[in-house]
């Protein structure tokens, strides 16, 4: 007799993976013998750097990186992390307290709310987004309450349209510029008013910046961590997934707030953020 699969609960309310929906629709048109440009998930198609498979190479015949990098990721790595923020966007950050590596950034976004959300308590989602602000939002029992992204609104979020009492209740706030899907750059301004915001109504602000260094025309867009005040509010996940065709390598890091990342790292050595 097989045994019984009951799935939990939390599973159940999940929806399906998008990404993997769209897949699934891709293969069966491409089986009919239709060409598709695939507009499905973000994942490079041409090959990872040379410079960057070679030292991976290199790396892996140390059996010193054979190890455990235990909770915060080598030195040698944050400090590079580091560096890569200062040269990019003239942000410093503290290599041993305001980064943290990730495998994959998607990693940190999925689980970031089991440190800061508890059950009842509201997550700031953008509706179109990257669906994994939803899914960790489940997760944790929170309640997620949807940003439209719109046109008119140059595809930022109306945070004066955010109802009082939702505002009163919510714990974290997800942002993700330049934007997937809409390709929109925030500027500054957008920053700046976010920042207000979060400090106004206590909000965490996790800013996804996966496509921040993919860009056109010479326009580098932003971190959020530029902005002054970001850092007491919120984290930036980095990802190197589609800046170096590195999507199957799983790197990452998560940068800003110290407290917030020593919650999430597991390392509440803090106290917790006042509500
Ligand atoms: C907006 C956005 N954020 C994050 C990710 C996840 O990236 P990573 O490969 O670093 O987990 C993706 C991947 O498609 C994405 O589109």
């Amino acid at each position: 007799m097989p045994v019984t699969t009951s799935f939990a609960q939390r599973l159940q309310h999940l929806p399906p993976y998008l990404f993997a929906e769209i897949d699934k629709v891709r293969r069966a048109v491409i089986a009919q013998g239709k060409d598709v440009i695939n507009l499905g998930v973000g994942d490079p198609d041409t090959p990872t750097p040379a410079h960057i498979v070679a030292a991976l190479q290199r790396a892996a015949l140390e059996p010193v990186n054979h190890q455990y990098a235990l909770d915060q990721g080598k030195p040698a790595l944050r400090q590079a992390c580091a560096a890569h923020y200062l040269r990019r966007f003239g942000v410093r950050l503290d290599p041993d307290t305001e980064i943290l590596p990730l495998l994959g950034s998607k990693e940190g976004i999925g689980h970031i709310h089991l440190a800061f959300v508890n059950p009842g308590d509201v997550v700031l989602v953008p509706e179109p987004g990257y669906p994994v602000y939803h899914s960790g939002t489940l997760f944790a029992g929170g309640i997620t309450h949807w940003m439209p992204l719109t046109r008119a609104r140059k595809y930022l979020p109306d945070l004066g349209a955010i109802p009082a009492d939702i505002a009163r209740r919510a714990r974290l706030m997800f942002l993700c510029y330049p934007n997937n899907p809409t390709a929109t750059i925030a500027p500054r301004s957008f920053f700046e008013e976010v920042v207000a915001f979060a400090k106004q109504h206590d909000i965490l602000v996790c800013h996804d910046a996966a496509y921040c260094d993919v860009y056109y025309d010479g326009i580098k867009p932003p971190s959020f961590l530029e902005v002054p005040g970001a850092k007491d509010v919120g984290i930036e996940f980095y990802s190197l997934s589609k800046t170096y065709s590195m999507t199957g390598w799983r790197a990452a890091f998560a940068a800003g707030n110290r407290d917030l990342l020593a919650g999430f790292s597991g390392q509440c050595r803090m106290p917790p953020l006042p509500r």
